[in-house]
């Protein structure tokens, strides 16, 4: 119907209206169109705000327009003509309000029911990108920060996907830091024999770490063996690196179970892999002139910061920054991505700042913050515990993720009997229930909001199956499909004969609503911000209620074009729910 694969109704609009205003001020390069949603649906469905600056900008210039209303006019009565508009007209000190036609409304939602979600998906102008997330480090336990990097990172990497993006999901592992030298040090010490012992004994590489710390602190004569085993295990000698190579592997079991709980799939290529291209790498700084000789170390002067960015030690080591410039080299020229996203908490965002400046400075990014290649750190807050405190257990232990997810898989399992499903449903569909529900949970409890702000870790609430949590939602979903099942109609049968009616206007606002998906996934991945999106989703489920509650589906007249909305609105959410790392469930 000549709209194919044009984009979202945004972009729709955008190309109508660039048209307008191409014949409205006919000098004027250069004019993007600003359009938004209305804010009130009584005035209108979008609005084009452009009239006031292009005025500002022409004013005297252009006899005809003398004030800000007649350029609104004008751009009004120059919209082309199309299916898509109904109707328009000039609001306040010069918005056009568009109403969208019905009529293509509903076509556009009948077409993505039998095409598929797919043609909804955002146009993004890159082809390849890095999402560096999760990444912790070797021996420590993975926390809830690296539980938000996770949770954070998938998403932002499924959103892209989505948009046909290739995405090159990065597990930054710490695998090369200092801490090596007293593991494997303290490891050779303890366990003379240790190519046999060490499997056995340093399972528990947490209790390990902690052992080797103590024994690194107290000892001077141990500390210095450990620094000189950081350098025999970087210089490549064999016993220290099958040494190190064992207590990676067993830390990455760790992880990857963390990892098939969440449904998170991660490439590893930690600190260790971008070792070789340092020394190449830090030439290129060099030849620029960014590097300087400071107090012994070299080190990169980032303007407006005080403390330079080291890049070589005092002791000729390379460090965090070594790796990360030279890992963003490499992203950049052996794996040609064009935008490269890092998800840390926001304590590491002068890191960032500084290494993304220098690699600014040395010209292997574009100075402007909107050219591509492009970088962007990801920062988020602090997990807090109820007490307003950074979340700990009880004995003021860092909280271990394997345990968080347990408990709210085992909260669901149990309200899910206590409701009697144990009686109604196999013990699989009880499972996995109550992992959809309780992973998802914890999954959209972080994701809600907005990723800057410290979150409070709240097992009541976010299991809460009223108001906006993950429960209620995957709730709704499942009542959705049950009132299709429940019709005994055949939904593909409809799908082919059916068609879409929007008259009733609580059916418009869910159609409208519907049809904003798309521009909604583009925001969120534009401004790399996945709370966006559950707001969508939290309000797509309310306009349905509304739907339902004041529109009769089954045996009603309409029940055709009704079933059939009520089944977009699924498809979206289910859409919704996968893009955000979470099962849906189809029955409850
Ligand atoms: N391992 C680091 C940490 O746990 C995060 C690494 C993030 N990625 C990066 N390229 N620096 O804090």
């Amino acid at each position: 119907d000549g709209d194919e694969n044009l984009g979202s109704v945004k972009q729709i609009l955008e190309m109508l209206f660039a048209q307008s205003i191409r014949l409205t001020v006919p000098d004027e390069t250069e004019v993007a169109p600003i359009i938004t949603p209305c804010k009130d649906l009584r005035h209108g469905d979008y609005q084009c705000n452009n009239a006031m600056s292009l005025f500002a900008r022409i004013r005297g210039r252009v006899p005809q327009y003398s004030n800000p209303p007649s350029v609104g006019q004008a751009i009004m009565n120059n919209i082309p003509t199309s299916e898509i508009i109904e109707s328009s007209r000039i609001a306040g000190p010069g918005y056009v309000n568009v109403v969208l036609s019905r009529k293509w409304m509903a076509k556009r939602i009948h077409k993505m029911l039998k095409d598929g979600i797919e043609t909804w998906a955002p146009k993004l102008p890159v082809k390849r990108a890095v999402v560096d997330f999760s990444s912790p480090n070797i021996a420590k336990e993975m926390h809830v920060g690296h539980l938000r990097s996770t949770i954070i990172g998938d998403t932002l990497a499924r959103m892209l996907e989505f948009s046909n993006v290739e995405v090159l999901r990065r597990n930054h592992v710490g695998d090369w830091g200092t801490q090596f030298g007293m593991l494997i040090e303290y490891l050779f010490e303890t366990f003379p024999d240790w190519e046999v012992a060490s499997g056995q004994a340093i399972s528990d590489l947490e209790a390990f770490y902690k052992a080797s710390k103590q024994r690194f602190d107290a000892d001077p004569e141990f500390k210095e063996r450990a620094q000189q085993a950081v350098v025999s295990l970087q210089g490549g000698e064999e016993r220290y690196r099958k040494a190190w190579a064992q207590i990676c592997e067993i830390s990455r079991k760790e992880f990857k179970k963390v990892y098939e709980r969440l449904g998170v799939h991660l490439e590893e290529k930690g600190e260790s892999f971008y070792n070789p291209f340092i020394p190449k790498a830090l030439d290129l700084l060099n030849k620029e002139g960014l590097i300087e000789e400071s107090e012994g170390a070299r080190v990169i002067f980032v303007e407006g910061i005080s403390r330079p960015l080291i890049v070589v030690k005092k002791d000729g080591g390379y460090n965090y920054a070594s790796t990360d410039l030279t890992a963003l080299w490499y992203r950049l020229n052996e794996e040609k991505a064009e935008w490269i996203i890092y998800v840390t908490d926001v304590g590491q965002r002068e890191h960032f700042e500084m290494f993304f400046t220098a690699a600014k400075r040395a010209g292997w990014l574009p100075a402007e913050a909107d050219k591509y290649p492009k970088v962007n750190h990801v920062g988020f807050g602090l997990v807090l515990g109820e007490d307003g405190k950074r979340f700990r257990t009880r004995s003021s232990e860092v909280v271990k993720l394997v345990d968080l997810l347990d408990e709210a898989k085992n909260r669901c399992k149990t309200a899910l009997i206590e409701r009697g499903k144990d009686k109604e449903w196999t013990e699989e569909e009880l499972e996995q229930t109550a992992e959809a529900v309780g992973y998802g949970a914890v999954k959209y409890a972080d994701l809600k909001n907005n990723r800057l702000t410290n979150y409070t870790f709240n097992f009541d609430q976010m299991l809460n199956d009223k108001g906006n949590t993950a429960v209620y939602l995957l709730y709704a979903h499942a009542r959705i499909c049950s009132i299709i099942r429940k019709s005994g109609k055949e939904i593909e049968e409809l799908k082919r004969v059916g068609t879409v009616a929007l008259e009733h206007p609580d059916e418009r606002v869910l159609g409208l609503h519907l049809l904003q998906f798309p521009e909604v996934v583009e925001e969120a991945c534009t401004n790399l911000l996945p709370n966006v999106l559950c707001e969508y989703l939290y309000n797509l489920s309310e306009d349905f209620t509304r739907f339902y509650t004041n529109c009769q589906v089954v045996g009603s007249a309409e029940e055709t074009s009704r079933l059939l909305l009520c089944e977009a609105t699924a498809v979206v959410m289910r859409k919704c729910f996968h893009l955000l790392g979470i099962t849906p469930v189809y029955k409850i």
